[in-house]
């Protein structure tokens, strides 16, 4: 049974029922976080029971969701389960991190982590009867939710800016939502969705403004905490754009931090692009709040939100466990593509590589021992994003039967 008791405001503290509408705080515009009973859960749940429960992504954490009904959870599962924690020698080798692990969050069921807050939110979206719901997003989100809409049987409504990769348009597309695109930028879209959501009564799923999409992705934190044999790793590395996947794992692990089950939080670092990186930006300045960063081009169109509504609250989730964040180049995106394609044998994103590449450049500057126990979250397969792929390795021109009969096999790996 959930001990959830409704929503309490990060700004102004101010608490609200469980019908509150998923928005922000009426009172003062803060985002609202879902509040639970966790004394009351604090020796009625323990370490063995979450473990012994099958992995399914929200049901075996039904006391920390915001869902009575808990038939809901399988009306909108495509069977996401927890995802694997890998440890490659070889990768860890070619990068030299012996205690390195990857969380492989593209082995979700569309492919990218966006199936933890599009599965939360769509399973409140059925209990409270909502039939539409929204999402603006560069791809994965508005991926995540036409499906689980198509699962669900609701009618999807999506923002999308033009210009997102070709792969991720068509993902959406096969669900049949409506697609709405925008002539502008992340933060455009969110505002028209945001903006339209509230004219038409639609359920909008965008992360911090509907409260019920953090929930998925605290599960993150939840994961690592049973993958780690409840001694949860030293750092945990994000990438950072909206910050949904850090402070809903944030979240995660305080849950069961204040319920007994773990002693400690990681330190969380959170990896933005150079070419859009205002939490960055801030945290190398030491600014308690963010300010809009005015994005320049780069190879990713993913996590380019310049000016992101839960930034602030993210700077304070990484300074207060005594995490970072830095921003990385497309360069160095690029190359940890690279060394996860050739010695991890993992086709990533660009926005699933950039954790990589900012744990890569913490240890290069000595502000990471290598030896640390840090994990990566590989968010995002390589395929939604065809067009960065690293093309490595020799590709030969067409050749003849007769040609491939006459060549020397050692010729050809040469
Ligand atoms: C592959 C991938 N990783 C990470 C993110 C960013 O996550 P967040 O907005 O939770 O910071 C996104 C967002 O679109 C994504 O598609
Ligand atoms: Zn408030």
């Amino acid at each position: 049974m959930t001990t959830w008791l409704g929503f309490r405001c990060t700004q102004c503290s101010q608490e609200y029922p469980r019908d509150t509408p998923a928005d922000l705080c009426p009172k003062c515009g803060g985002i609202l976080f879902a509040a639970y009973d966790l004394a009351s859960l604090a020796g009625r749940v323990s370490r063995e029971m979450f473990e012994s429960r099958s992995p399914a992504l929200l049901e075996r954490w039904a006391e920390l969701m915001p869902i009575t009904d808990r038939t809901v959870f399988g009306r909108v599962s495509l069977g996401e389960t927890q995802t694997p924690l890998l440890e490659i020698d070889r990768l860890q080798r070619a990068v030299g991190m012996p205690r390195l692990s990857l969380k492989m969050d593209a082995h979700l069921p569309t492919g990218s982590l966006k199936d933890r807050p599009m599965s939360a939110g769509m399973a409140a979206a059925l209990e409270r009867k909502a039939p539409v719901v929204a999402m603006s997003s560069s791809g994965n989100a508005a991926g995540s939710l036409a499906a689980h809409a198509a699962r669900a049987g609701l009618r999807a409504v999506v923002g999308v800016f033009s210009g997102i990769p070709t792969a991720k348009l068509r993902k959406i597309r096969a669900h049949g939502p409506t697609v709405l695109q925008v002539a502008g930028g992340m933060d455009d879209t969110e505002e028209a969705i945001t903006a339209l959501s509230r004219r038409g009564g639609w359920f909008n799923l965008q992360s911090f403004v509907n409260p019920f999409s953090i929930e998925g992705e605290k599960t993150i934190g939840l994961e690592l905490s049973v993958q780690s044999g409840w001694d949860p790793p030293e750092v945990v590395a994000f990438p950072l754009g909206s910050a949904g996947c850090l402070l809903g794992s944030h979240k995660g692990f305080t849950e069961l931090r204040d319920v007994g089950l773990i002693s400690r939080i990681p330190r969380l670092v959170g990896v933005q692009f150079d070419a859009c990186a205002p939490i960055a930006t801030a945290f190398a300045r030491g600014d308690a709040r963010i300010s809009r960063f005015l994005r320049t081009p780069s190879f990713s169109t993913t996590l380019m939100h310049e000016e992101p509504v839960s930034g602030n609250l993210a700077l304070r989730a990484i300074r207060e466990t005594g995490g970072m964040a830095l921003a990385a180049s497309d360069d160095e995106v690029r190359r940890a593509m690279e060394i996860l394609g050739e010695s991890g044998g993992i086709f990533a994103e660009p926005a699933a590589a950039i954790a990589l590449a900012g744990v890569l450049r913490l240890v290069r500057e000595g502000r990471l021992k290598p030896e640390t126990r840090v994990v990566c979250l590989v968010s995002g397969t390589g395929l939604n994003y065809m067009d960065a792929a690293p093309q490595r390795g020799k590709l030969t021109e067409p050749l003849s039967l007769e040609k491939i009969h006459a060549m020397s096999p050692a010729d050809l790996l040469a």
